[in-house]
């Protein structure tokens, strides 16, 4: 018993004292890491942007569940506690790594409705009219989130979907207490909550911004997801839900149809792979966004990272060309592998990649020499959650109603907001979307389709166990996010805690722009790279890179909290 003790101490001081497995970048100054949002433990960990939800799995996982019956109870709990992001109007993507080394990873993506069109968006003179693929029932996908989650748990979990879901239920029913992390997200959503159907939900009395320790109570959402639990998929897509969801979409100009229901597919599809620095890495393939993590994984194969330095002008410039060029073929060549022949074998050749390293001589790459689409993302309704269990299975979600609270409108008695996912096509050939996604011909909108993404869930594994489990919300700055992850704790030796919470920054060309959350780049370095041709600005936080690290080791998994979601939570047994 004493040894025992010993070790969860010694334990305990090396995670605490960051000299687990990476011994570098907690002596720097230019993170202010918490360390609040960390958990450790032997047998399983869960990691999501919301306490109650991560706790919720966590249960799951001490009641015997497995890493995919916890991720399904925290996809179900996170629509209730998670609003702006977690959701079951939405869809996504999960991808699952079994014991034995098998991924699996299944695209719950939503798909335009059959009467979608290219032009749907533009006036009679071809220009795009402000707000119809981002705001009401016409920007809405038809939502794959129930199918995909329900799909998981019957072929790879081992609960019932009563099981899973009751939690989910209970916390709509009873209500959760608002966290001052919830309530700012209200506050930054606010001008998405007007539509009566949704501030009756989300404003108090119908009006006012919740403020922290709030109970919100979804009486609706409770009973939308009991309808599930009991009568199962259908229930969503041919059954009540999906009438009333129609009913109202008609009701106000939407295209969806009980046919667009009844119809939703998901799909399983191989996962991208790369390998790095001796390392695996699997991730999302089209729509997704794992091959522009994985190009640019490719391209920096070919440079001593470390050697190049932390944060120097050398260091970064080459991970900013492998930003760039990854982006280009991006918006040039992908969309949905059902419409569009994705030449994924050759962007993630190695022959390839070293064409691409090329390019990268001392001065800034033109981005008008690499391709014309330009893409600008801010913050998405997007959500990551990560969980690994005591077997060594794991698990990456994840899934987005596209922005804050989606299209902003809910249908009579469901109690959950409708997606804005339309928005991710490209509108108008050669014109920025919302987040100024200008993008190609691969990713126009067509009846059935889905719209091109850049949600990564990213799993890095070696010799088949579990290393890294990563992903984040964040649009375009996805793949940039999950790229920082991966080589901040492979490149540069940093505990999980570091790598995750470091400044991040993010370049795609268009706009000629580096974007850098504060103390990213020190003003030398910026000078530097200055003169090599690069323009860097500031900008807020972004992302949330809820991730989890097994110490290869001890098999002791580490789960942090993004400090950018304080209303998140890791939690460990
Ligand atoms: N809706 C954001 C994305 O899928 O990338």
């Amino acid at each position: 018993m004493v040894g025992v003790i010993s070790l969860i101490i010694f334990i305990n001081y090396l995670i605490n004292s960051s000299l687990l497995i990476y011994p570098t970048f907690s002596k720097s100054n230019l993170v202010r890491a918490t360390t609040l949002g960390k958990a450790y433990g032997k047998n399983g960990v869960v990691v999501s942007t919301q306490k109650d939800a991560s706790e919720i799995g966590l249960k799951i996982l001490k009641n015997g569940g497995n890493a995919v019956d916890a991720a399904i109870a925290v996809g179900y709990a996170l629509a209730v506690s998670d609003p702006c992001c977690g959701n079951i109007g939405g869809g996504g993507f999960m991808l699952i790594h079994q014991a034995d080394g098998t991924e699996k990873f299944i695209n719950f993506r939503e798909s335009a409705p059959l009467k979608a069109s290219a032009d749907m968006y533009l006036d009679q003179e071809n220009n795009l009219i402000e707000g119809l693929s981002t705001q009401g029932y016409l920007a809405v996908g038809v939502p794959g989130t129930v199918k995909g989650l329900n799909y998981a748990l019957e072929k790879y979990g081992t609960m019932s979907l009563k099981q899973v879901i009751d939690p989910a239920i209970n916390l709509a029913k009873q209500g959760y207490v608002l966290q001052q992390g919830d309530v700012d997200i209200f506050d930054r959503g606010k001008k998405k909550l007007s539509e009566p159907n949704v501030a009756k939900i989300f404003l108090k009395n119908g009006t006012d911004t919740y403020q922290p320790q709030d109970l919100l109570v979804q009486s609706d959402l409770a009973n939308t997801l009991s309808l599930i639990a009991q009568q199962g998929t259908d229930a969503f897509y041919k059954g009540s839900i999906a009438e009333k969801v129609v009913a109202a979409s008609e009701k106000n100009n939407g295209i969806l149809s009980l046919e667009d229901f009844a119809n939703y597919q998901i799909s399983e599809y191989e996962p991208v792979s790369c390998s790095y620095r001796g390392y695996q890495v699997t991730s999302s393939p089209p729509p997704g966004g794992g091959t522009t993590v994985c190009q640019m994984l490719n391209i920096l194969s070919g440079y001593d990272l470390k050697q190049l330095g932390w944060r120097t002008p050398q260091s970064l410039h080459t991970i900013f060309s492998s930003m760039l060029l990854a982006f280009g073929d991006r918006n040039h060549y992908l969309g949905d592998p059902d419409f569009v022949n994705n030449p994924t074998d050759k962007l993630l050749s190695i022959d390839y990649a070293t064409s691409l390293r090329d390019k990268i001589a001392f001065e800034a790459i033109p981005p008008e020499s690499i391709y014309t689409n330009g893409l600008q993302s801010e913050g998405t309704s997007t959500t990551h959650y990560s969980v690994v269990d005591r077997d060594g299975n794991a698990v990456a979600v994840t899934y987005t109603i596209n922005s804050y609270f989606g299209a902003g409108v809910i249908a009579p008695e469901t109690g959950f907001l409708l997606n804005n996912e339309m928005d991710d096509f490209t509108t108008k050939l050669g014109e920025a979307n919302q987040f100024g996604l200008r993008q190609g011909e691969a990713n126009l909108n067509e009846p059935g389709k889905r719209p091109l993404s850049s949600m990564s869930p990213t799993i890095v594994s070696k010799h088949n166990q579990v290393y890294l489990v990563t992903g984040s919300p964040g649009g375009s700055t996805i793949p940039t996010t999950v790229l920082q992850v991966i080589i901040n704790a492979i490149d540069y030796g940093m505990n999980l805690n570091d790598a995750v919470n470091a400044p991040r920054f993010h370049y795609q060309g268009f706009p000629k722009s580096v974007r850098t959350e504060a103390q990213a780049i020190t003003p030398k370095t910026m000078r530097g790279l200055q003169l090599r041709g690069y323009k860097v600005t500031p900008s807020r936080q972004w992302g949330a890179a809820e991730s989890i690290l097994v110490d290869p080791k001890t098999g002791i998994k580490l789960g942090i909290n993004d400090i950018r979601k304080p209303a998140g939570k890791a939690v460990a047994y």
